[in-house]
């Protein structure tokens, strides 16, 4: 008999192709986002789920799924699955790893970009008639060539939005739980420093590491008052690393210049005062959202299942059982 899989969101056809060569599959085309119930009720007979960060996979899911074998997350980050539990019954875990690094290190840059240079706010007054006349002193910005550029977390990702600093001749600083080594170190032209270093030397912060209990409010009111006062926060990892209520205080106060954010604590939903600010990019977890890179995350997910279910190990897989 085949295995069944369940797609929760909708994905593309090459990916239905695909997975349809192997498997049955039930999909959610319609893109409705299904509640805990309708998603325990839909992968109570299935053997592989398929699914993205806005399902929560979590002890009480995997109970009701008793044939689950493979959980594909189609994201980088699984801190939407309990990992714990997936193991303790035996279920591969797996993730998108590389093909979405260089998309997503572009959005970062985008947030460096458009807060140092007010492109959204600017587009906004130019789009509310506001714009009368050219001035010398005119929404001055701040420049990014030649400025440090702090990483916190250098995985991949980090490692891909260091390597497009040198093109604006900027100093690279870093902080990690583990150093790279020093070939890479030495390629990125990025320095390893302590964290408070990194806080204090920042005039772009670029968050990218992995949201977990351990990196939950990373980024405080303790963290943002060590920061330049016109230091740039950018935060394209997750929304929960960085305590949002701690930061909008920053933002109102000047404690910092500005932030660029593409994730939020309980996303979709916002914390209000961010709309009344000025001085934050605000954007809707696009991070490895171009179609190129979109694709090939679906496809790599629905590889990793069809994986499982073959009895191999699949590439990207992130427990260990
Ligand atoms: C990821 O892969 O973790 C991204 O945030 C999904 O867009």
């Amino acid at each position: 008999m085949r295995p069944k899989i369940l797609v929760t969101r909708e994905v593309f056809d090459e990916t239905l192709d695909f997975l349809a060569r192997h498997c049955e599959v039930e999909s959610n085309q319609g893109d409705l986002a299904l509640d805990p119930a309708a998603l325990a009720i839909r992968l109570a007979d299935k053997q592989a789920l398929m699914c993205a960060l806005t399902d929560r996979v979590d002890a009480r899911l995997v109970a009701a799924a008793p044939q689950l074998k493979v959980v594909a997350n189609i994201a980088v980050g699984y801190n939407n699955i309990d990992l714990a539990a997936c193991t303790a019954r035996g279920i591969i875990v797996t993730n998108t790893p590389g093909v979405l690094d260089d998309s997503t290190a572009d959005l970062a840059w985008a947030l460096i970009l458009g807060t140092a240079r007010r492109v959204t706010e600017l587009e906004r007054r130019v789009r509310a008639g506001e714009w009368t006349g050219w001035r010398l002193k005119q929404w001055l910005g701040v420049d990014v060539h030649h400025a440090t550029l702090g990483i916190y977390g250098m995985g991949r990702i980090g490692q891909a939005i260091a390597k497009r600093a040198a093109g604006f001749d900027m100093k690279v600083i870093y902080h990690n739980r583990n150093r790279v080594d020093a070939d890479l170190e030495r390629r990125l032209n990025a320095r390893f420093v302590g964290r408070e270093e990194l806080l204090r030397g920042a005039d772009f912060l670029v968050l990218q590491m992995p949201y977990s209990p351990g990196t939950h409010h990373l980024i405080g009111a303790a963290e943002l008052s060590l920061m330049k006062p016109t230091a740039i926060l950018v935060n394209s990892t997750r929304g929960g690393v960085v305590d949002d209520a701690a930061l909008v205080d920053a933002l109102e106060g000047g404690v910092i210049r500005a932030a660029g954010l593409d994730v939020f604590e309980g996303e979709p939903k916002l914390n209000p005062r961010f709309l009344a600010l000025d001085n934050v990019v605000l954007l809707p977890h696009i991070g490895s959202s171009t179609e190129a890179t979109r694709r090939a995350m679906a496809m790599t997910a629905a590889r990793n299942a069809v994986a499982a279910l073959s009895g191999e190990v699949p590439p990207n897989i992130v427990n260990s059982r």
